[in-house]
């Protein structure tokens, strides 16, 4: 199972504790069959669900799994790393197109409301601009950007946005009912078609878009995401034999330790990309948009 990446449990995508009897029916289940220790493996939507479970005295476990990599109290999750290796592989086959036909190539990766995928497959591949979700994006600033890029004598540009980035700021228009689910959310679909549109509106340059979409969830992990997730379940495991629950295993720096975001306080909120990485300096001289401090 070690080189099997993705969601291959067969789970649903449909919340477990939508109405208040989902949880009595949840309970019974844990009971009538007798489960000594559950443990939960995804991202933040579903850790919430373990822990409106775990608050009904069920010994309940999470493990920090979604290449969004955004839950709270972890620096790490599962599947991310694998994710940011396909976007970047995949960038750098775009650089080939985007040199020979001079044009911009705009990359949507997924991540729903964050910008990490985006940010560190961005980077990584050598992207000139990356909008996301967690700021603003001004328009006028990427063409402003993208335009200094032709003067200076390059002829290509790669952008990398996060499906998640405002489509307000790119074209001034909300999310039509089409991309909404049933309940009204966003399907976080599009976003990269709607950027592409305009920078060639605004530039005049060919631009091309490229949605990596599911692609970005399956496939053989990356050894990081194999050791992580063994380092995490053998943790997982030694706590269960110790009776401690209520709690996910989690990586802060370069230790795995155990974080309770499934107490109330940690619920709801989200894991941020590092501002100070993606800050909005320009210095003299320089086309780039982000620098490290
Ligand atoms: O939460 C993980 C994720 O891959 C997001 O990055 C993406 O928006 C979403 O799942 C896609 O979900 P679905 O397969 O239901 O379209």
């Amino acid at each position: 199972m070690i080189s099997r990446g993705g969601t291959i449990l067969g789970t649903s995508r449909i919340d477990p504790v939508k109405n208040p009897d989902d949880i009595t029916r949840i309970k019974c289940v844990i009971e009538d069959i007798d489960i000594g220790a559950l443990v939960v493996i995804d991202g933040d939507g579903t850790l919430r669900a373990a822990q409106e479970v775990s608050t009904h005295g069920k010994p309940i476990r999470g493990i920090p799994k979604t290449i969004n990599n955004d839950v709270f109290g972890t620096n790490a999750t599962i599947g991310f790393d694998t994710a940011v290796f396909i976007v970047t592989e995949a960038i750098d086959r775009l650089h080939t197109t985007a040199e020979s036909h001079h044009r911009i190539m705009v990359v949507e990766v997924m991540g729903r409301r964050s910008g990490w995928i985006a940010l560190a497959a961005g980077i990584a591949g050598g992207a000139d601009e990356i909008p996301v979700p967690e700021m603003r994006t001004s328009l006028g600033e990427v063409c402003l950007s993208l335009d200094e890029r032709y003067r200076a004598g390059k002829n290509f540009s790669i952008v990398v946005v996060a499906e998640g980035t405002r489509r307000e700021d790119i074209a001034g228009i909300s999310v039509p009912e089409c991309d909404r689910d049933e309940c009204g959310h966003e399907k976080f679909v599009g976003v990269g078609t709607v950027l592409s549109k305009e920078l060639e509106r605004r530039l005049g340059v060919e631009t091309r878009v490229t949605v990596l979409g599911h692609v970005q969830r399956g496939g053989n992990p990356i050894s990081y995401d194999r050791v992580l997730a063994t380092c995490l379940g053998i943790e997982t495991v030694h706590q269960i034999h110790a009776g401690n629950f209520g709690c996910i295993a989690a990586v802060q720096g370069n230790r795995i330790v155990n974080v309770p975001p499934l107490n109330q306080s940690c619920i709801g909120q989200r894991e941020s990309i590092p501002m100070n990485i993606y800050a909005q300096n320009r210095w003299p001289g320089s086309t780039h948009k982000y620098r490290f401090c």
